[in-house]
């Protein structure tokens, strides 16, 4: 198997650990410098956004990829949207083409298989010495659905796909991960923003998102160029919002 990202990552794997987003900070705080994908088998303290755990059984994909390329902090959200591209065209490519039209994504970082969620992510950074080191944390239910989310979920065996040989799922992220980051290089968040939007869920339609205070209702218009989301209220005005928790009103 051709594997050129191995070139540009340093890949450390591990059977079982806490956390494999934490295990990345650990290794920037020890001074540890370079690109690195951590790959682990289990993990005994997933993490999820909003502080939720990721309940993290052997059987699923559990990886952190930890950049250390100085990306501009206004910039790093739009990592989020790379990864979800990442982790659809991984998706699509196991289950099959033909099937890509039912991976949704869903502001600000999840990726779904017909409506139900299957994969996440989880975005981190820390500054070191004015140096900032990006973690992103990429988790996909490939065997197992975790059962302590509130929402609907699913994995690729529930669907019923199969992947054929362990560890073919973290080269073709990587494959596709690689291929995005490119694309965000050389042609910009716009390019992203436009294919993300061209997979997005609920786009136009009437979502209630919890930002942490209130609950907004309002149509999800787009995505605007720092990566928050535009909602129109009923009073016709436009508001950004740049981190919270999106249902379709009709859930
Ligand atoms: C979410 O809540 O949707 C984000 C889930 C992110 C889970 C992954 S699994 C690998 C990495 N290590 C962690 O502790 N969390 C992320």
């Amino acid at each position: 198997m051709y594997l050129p990202w191995l070139k540009k990552y340093n890949l450390l794997t591990f059977d079982k650990i806490d956390s494999t987003n934490s295990e990345a900070i650990r290794l920037v705080k020890a001074g540890v410098r370079g690109d690195h994908v951590i790959w682990a088998s289990s993990q005994s303290v997933g993490r999820g956004t909003h502080g939720r755990r990721w309940t993290s059984e052997y059987g699923n994909l559990y990886l952190s990829l930890l950049l250390d390329r100085n990306i501009i902090t206004e910039t790093l959200p739009q990592l989020s949207f790379v990864t979800a591209l990442a982790l659809r065209s991984t998706i699509a490519q196991i289950a099959g083409k033909e099937k890509q039209k039912l991976i949704g994504l869903k502001w600000p970082n999840d990726v779904l298989y017909d409506g139900k969620k299957i994969g996440g992510i989880l975005l981190e950074s820390i500054k070191v010495k004015a140096q900032n080191y990006l973690v992103i944390g990429v988790g996909v239910n490939i065997l197992n659905c975790p059962t302590n989310l509130d929402r609907p979920v699913t994995s690729l065996l529930a669907e019923g796909i199969v992947v054929k040989k362990y560890g073919q799922e973290l080269n073709i992220f990587m494959h596709h991960f690689d291929k995005f980051f490119d694309k965000w290089q050389n042609k910009g968040f716009g390019a992203i923003r436009k294919e993300w939007l061209s997979g997005a869920e609920y786009l136009h339609k009437t979502v209630c998102i919890n930002d942490g205070n209130n609950n907004i209702t309002g149509i999800f218009k787009t995505i605007s160029k720092d990566g928050t989301i535009v909602i129109k209220l009923a009073s016709g005005e436009k508001i950004n919002i740049s981190s919270g928790e999106v249902a379709n009103k009709s859930t």
